[in-house]
């Protein structure tokens, strides 16, 4: 939400700076990303901002050794301002992330592409610390050698100050 001027100014912005940006999406805006094919998503790093009251991302992806296969899309992983819990099924990991904003409610509801590796089993699945606090920006790092399987992430209903957090849920290959 927000005053149409201050949306205007914004997309003057975006026009400028639209060369060197890598945000996958517009405040308030839907997106649907994807890695290129035999990648997945390795480093998410996303901003609050309090006027929208919304989260902008960058994903990078990497290349993963073996080849991704039978990908396909989840159902909404949540509904909004419900907790997000998800996680591909075993031996899936995260290709891709598609989501829609609400003004009603001020949060996003999420989609994840989970692809087979082929061969693999992961294992090893873990948590890692919770990565930032509501409102706050967050920047993931899956770390050399682990894989991205799942994330958890909370909404503040009293506060509606914020959408989510992320926690990841990294396999050892
Ligand atoms: C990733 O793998 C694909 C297919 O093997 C290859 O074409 C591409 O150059 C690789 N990208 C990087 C950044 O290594
Ligand atoms: C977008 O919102 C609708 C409800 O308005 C929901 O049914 C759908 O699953 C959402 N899509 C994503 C990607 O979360
Ligand atoms: C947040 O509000 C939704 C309704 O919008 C409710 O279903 C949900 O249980 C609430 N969550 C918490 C943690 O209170």
């Amino acid at each position: 939400m927000g005053r149409s001027f201050l949306r205007n100014e914004h997309f003057l912005l975006s026009v400028i700076f639209a060369c060197s940006s890598a945000w996958i999406n517009d405040w308030d805006k839907p997106f649907s990303f994807e890695c290129p094919e035999h990648s997945f998503i390795s480093q998410i790093y996303s901003v609050h901002d309090n006027w929208f009251e919304d989260r902008r991302f960058e994903i990078g992806c990497r290349n993963y050794t073996t080849k991704l296969e039978k990908c396909r899309w989840s159902e909404a992983a949540n509904k909004f301002n419900q907790p997000l819990i998800f996680q591909c099924s075993g031996g899936e990991i995260i290709t891709g992330m598609r989501s829609n904003h609400s003004d009603i409610q001020e949060d996003r509801s999420y989609q994840f592409k989970c692809c087979q590796v082929k061969g693999v089993l992961t294992y090893n699945c873990e948590f890692t610390q919770v990565l930032n606090s509501f409102n706050e920006e967050m920047a993931y790092t899956v770390p050399p050698g682990q894989v991205l399987r799942g994330v958890i992430s909370y909404h503040d209903n009293k506060t509606q100050l914020s959408p989510r957090f992320f926690r990841t849920c990294i396999n050892v290959k």
